[in-house]
């Protein structure tokens, strides 16, 4: 039997997120629906952050009491502090995630707090999700680089990634927010972490930005990891990372990693069909040149 490898398609987040134009809830809805039947068997579905904030995320209350639940299918969203895992606990999330970052400036942006201050928030947050029997996947933001600071030192992302480990996050996502990183790079990234956290805990969240995610994942997949974040038509960025384009697309890894022979659950021409709806509604050409070559675009 082929290896397998885990895809969490982050799209109807990570990839919405960033949209300036309205996206209606339904839309949202059929979005996930359509990955879950794609065969994605984690869709982060959406985000308790404030309104304010991330205005494109408000309605996540609504998407998720309206999807209908594929069984086996797991539905995150993220949490930045009890405010936002109260909306998630009430919404019925199976999987909450917390946010932290590797550098202090991107954190102050992003979360409006220090890196300190937001472990300290994030740990009412887990122990809760634990009282109640929900996951808590943690997310580590700027591990190859940060839109205000530059490089960022290794030790620095082993030292939030293993805070967030040893409070109880299941799984750590690496997050390469504005996609700088190289090959190499990435892979070194990988081997520093995995010295304090077991390889099957982490996760590769590699943005496109400079087109390196899919050559980062492969490195990855070198170092041994086996799960990795992707973006249903390489929609996204973050709002508080200018430039930050999307995560590398899901076609584009699923066409790359199937053709390699890994096994990733998905049915390409599904999630090239979910591309092309999204696409035609967001009123531009598909993110992932998988789609775009086979829909002769
Ligand atoms: P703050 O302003 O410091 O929060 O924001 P506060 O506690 O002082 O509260 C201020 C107001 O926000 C209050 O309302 C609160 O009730 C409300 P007011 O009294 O003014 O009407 N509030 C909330 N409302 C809804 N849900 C909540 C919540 N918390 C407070 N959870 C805060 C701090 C964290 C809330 C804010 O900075 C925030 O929401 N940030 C989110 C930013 C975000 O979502 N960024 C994108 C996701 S991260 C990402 O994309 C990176 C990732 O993909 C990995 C990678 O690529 O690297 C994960
Ligand atoms: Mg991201």
């Amino acid at each position: 039997m082929s290896e397998a490898i885990h895809i969490v398609e982050v799209g109807p987040r990570d990839g919405l997120q960033n949209e300036k134009q309205t996206v209606s809830v339904e839309t949202k809805i059929e979005l996930v629906e359509r990955l879950a039947a794609a065969g994605c068997k984690t869709v982060e579905a959406g985000a308790f952050v404030s309104p304010k904030w991330v205005p494109q995320m408000a309605a996540s209350d609504e998407v998720m009491a309206n999807i209908k639940r594929a069984p086996g299918v797991s539905y995150p969203v993220l949490t930045p502090n009890m405010k936002g895992y109260e909306g998630a606990r009430a919404a019925k999330a199976d999987t909450v995630a917390v946010f932290g970052a590797a550098s202090e400036s991107f954190s102050q942006k992003n979360i409006n707090c220090s890196i300190a201050e937001s472990i300290e928030r994030f740990r009412p947050v887990i122990e809760a999700a634990k009282a109640d029997g929900v996951r808590v996947r943690g997310y580590v933001s700027c591990v190859l680089g940060c839109p205000y600071e530059g490089k960022v030192p290794l030790a620095q992302v082993v030292r939030v990634s293993r805070a967030l480990f040893e409070m109880g996050c299941y799984e750590i996502s690496l997050g390469d927010t504005i996609g700088v990183g190289t090959h190499e790079e990435t892979r070194a990234m990988i081997r520093a972490v995995a010295q304090e956290i077991p390889l099957a805990a982490l996760a590769g969240h590699y943005h496109d930005t400079y087109g390196q995610a899919l050559s980062n994942i492969w490195g990855s997949i070198a170092e041994g990891v086996r799960t990795f974040d992707a973006s249903i038509s390489g929609l996204g960025g973050c709002p508080y990372a200018r430039g930050a384009s999307g995560n590398v697309a899901s076609e584009d890894v699923v066409y790359s990693l199937q053709g390699s022979g890994f096994e990733t659950g998905t049915d390409l021409d599904a999630l090239i069909d979910a591309s092309r709806w999204i696409s035609e509604i967001l009123d531009r050409p598909p993110g992932s040149k998988v789609t775009r070559a086979r829909l002769g675009a």
